[in-house]
Parts: structure tokens; C-alpha cells; sequence
């Protein structure tokens, strides 16, 4: 059988990450994609060297033609630019939409097959636009936030009850980062919920919040910290962890920005939801009763992703 193909597009800090952790667990051959010329290629032979001492085999190639990702069977989406001081909102969204046509169209044109995770920010309108532009089936279309969210939040409750890692299970849903929404009732140590451990003294709803709002705040953390660009180990991990749940069939249920048709009383957008993901891509929507105030704040989630639909729209009339 011959092996997988995995297409990055978006070679830089998240994409070589990404190519790293895909050789490393010999998930298949790896195609870097970039619009940048070289770079790709280079990070290609350097992770090609590394194979020899890991003892890896995957063939590694970096490219900025879009034949190269021809047959891939996952395609790890990237490519864009980050926010700059001065660019405004809609400055960002107009370029990154560009760039999700572009990906768009070169997915469509050339691997219409593949499953596709979108990490490129803001993220619950970039895989919407990508959705619309590749016209794939929306349940092969995903986009990367609730796993890294919830892997945030894990590592903080881990920290605070000083447990391991692997124990602790949290439940988020919404939007990415600010608008994310953290079910404590949900979200256990070995499956005890969080609530029932403030009660057993293990910690306060005073600490709880203090993690929710240090895990929403994640990402920016990791921006003021790194002075140069943004976290990329946690994000790549995250979406390898898709991408296996796809490629091996393993129906892992994750937290992901899912298209929706009704679930949550939501219908035509992506937002973050627990999924099953197997080999036909998202296979089910896991759809939960919330209490009161989760379905407030889903709904403020959900509203902001709507507005950046409509700006998306607005800059883009194909999209309308
Ligand atoms: N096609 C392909 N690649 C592109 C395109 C394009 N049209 N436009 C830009 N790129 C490439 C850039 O050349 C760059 O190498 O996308 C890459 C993005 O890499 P980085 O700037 O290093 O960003 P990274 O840290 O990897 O984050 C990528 O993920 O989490 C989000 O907010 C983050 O949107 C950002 C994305």
C-alpha cells in the first residue's frame, strides 16, 4: 500500500512543525507548499537529514506549485500573514481571504479527495471561506481551535491540581481563544467533574475562573512572550492530532470548528463543538444540553463569528 501524502500549505512556523511531527510519526510523505520561494525546500532536505538519525522514512519536498499536493489525502492549511500593528481588522481578513481563495482553488483543482484542516486565524471565518472557495463536502472541512483551546485549559488544571496531564479531560466549546466556551461541568480528573473537586477542596471557583480566563487569553500570552510571532508547537500538535483521527479511522471525538446545520441552533456556520472524527472526515456532531450560561456565552461566540461572516461578505462579494 503506498504510504499517505500530507499536504502543508503554509510552510512557515506552524507548517514546519507540522512537517516535523508528521515524519516523526511516519504518518506519511510530506509536501511543504509556500508562496515563498526556497524556504519550503530548505525545510524540507533539513527534516529529510533528521530522518536518517530518527529513523524515520518519509519523503519530504517543498514547493510552491500547486500540482505538488496532487492525491494528498490531508492537507494542513497555514498560509497567511499574521495581525501587524496597524492593520486594522478587516485589513487582515481581506488578506487572508485572498489567500483562502487561492488555497481554495488549488485544493479543489488538485486534491478534491483530501480531508482539510484550517489553522489560518481568525480562524471560524477562515475555514468557513475556505469551505466556500474549495467546495469540498463541509464534513471533510475543519478548522483546528477546540484542541489546543482544551489543551491549554488541560495544562492549566493539571498545574492546579497537580495531576498529570494525560488525567485531566476539558470540555470547551464556541469560538477560538476569547470567545471560547469552558464547560467546568464537563471537563473532569480522571472523570470527576470539576465542579465536584471544588467541593472535594481541591481547589476554588475563584482559581477556575482565574484558568478560564488565562486560557482564553492563551494565545496572546504566548505573543508577548515569543516578541516575534506566535505559539506554533501546541497549534501543530493539535492538528496532528485530527489528522490521525482521519487518517487511522480512530472516531476520536474533539473539540473543532464544525459546520453546523442546526446543532446548537446553529445553521451554515463553523464553530467549535466536540466532533467525531474518522475516516469520512467529521462523522457526527456531539450536541449537549447547555445550562444558562453557556448558552449565553455560545451565543456571544456564535455572534461574533457571524459578524466576521458579514465583513467576509463585505469584502468579498463571490462569498455574499
Ligand atoms: N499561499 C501559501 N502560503 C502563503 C500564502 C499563500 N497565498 N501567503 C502567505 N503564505 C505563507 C507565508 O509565506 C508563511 O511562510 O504562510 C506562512 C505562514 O507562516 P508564519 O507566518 O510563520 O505563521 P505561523 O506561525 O505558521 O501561523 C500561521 O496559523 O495560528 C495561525 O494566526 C496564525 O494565521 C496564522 C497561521
Amino acid at each position: 500500500m503506498a504510504r499517505k501524502k500530507i499536504a502543508l500549505v503554509g510552510a512557515g512556523m506552524i507548517g514546519g512543525t507540522l512537517a516535523h511531527l508528521a515524519a516523526m510519526k511516519e504518518m506519511g510523505d510530506v509536501v511543504l507548499f509556500d508562496i515563498a520561494e526556497g524556504m519550503p525546500a530548505g525545510k524540507a532536505l533539513d527534516l529529510s537529514q533528521a530522518g536518517p538519525v530518527e529513523g524515520f522514512d518519509a519523503n519530504l519536498k517543498g514547493t510552491s506549485d500547486y500540482k505538488d499536493i496532487a492525491g494528498a489525502d490531508v492537507v494542513i492549511v497555514t498560509a497567511g500573514v499574521p495581525r501587524k500593528p496597524g492593520m486594522s481588522r478587516d485589513d487582515l481578513l481581506g488578506i487572508n481571504l485572498k489567500v483562502m481563495k487561492a488555497v481554495g482553488e488549488g485544493i479543489k483543482a488538485n486534491c478534491p479527495d483530501a480531508f482539510v484542516i484550517c489553522i489560518t486565524n481568525p480562524l471560524d471565518a477562515m475555514v468557513w471561506a475556505l469551505r466556500e472557495f474549495s467546495g469540498l463536502p463541509h464534513n471533510k472541512v475543519v478548522g483546528m481551535a477546540g484542541v489546543l483551546d482544551s489543551a491549554r485549559f488541560r495544562h492549566f488544571l493539571a498545574e492546579e491540581f497537580d495531576v498529570s496531564m494525560e488525567d485531566v479531560t476539558a470540555f470547551v466549546l464556541g469560538g477560538h481563544g476569547d470567545t471560547m466556551v469552558p464547560i467546568l461541568e464537563y471537563s473532569t480528573v480522571a472523570g470527576i467533574p470539576v465542579p465536584d473537586l471544588i467541593k472535594m477542596g481541591w481547589s476554588t471557583q475563584e482559581k477556575m475562573d482565574a484558568i478560564v480566563d488565562r486560557t482564553r487569553k492563551g494565545g496572546g500570552e504566548i505573543v508577548q512572550l515569543l516578541g516575534n510571532g506566535s505559539a506554533y508547537y501546541a497549534p501543530a500538535t493539535s492538528a496532528i492530532q485530527m489528522a490521525e483521527a482521519y487518517l487511522k479511522d480512530k472516531k476520536r471525538v474533539l473539540p473543532c470548528a464544525a459546520h453546523l446545520t442546526g446543532q446548537y441552533g446553529v445553521d451554515g456556520l463553523y464553530v467549535g463543538v466536540p466532533i467525531v472524527i474518522g475516516a469520512n472526515g467529521v462523522e457526527r456532531v456531539v450536541e449537549i444540553e447547555l445550562n444558562d450560561e453557556a448558552k449565553v456565552n455560545f451565543q456571544v461566540s456564535v455572534d461574533a463569528v457571524k459578524e466576521l461572516l458579514e465583513a467576509c461578505k463585505g469584502i468579498d462579494s463571490s462569498l455574499a
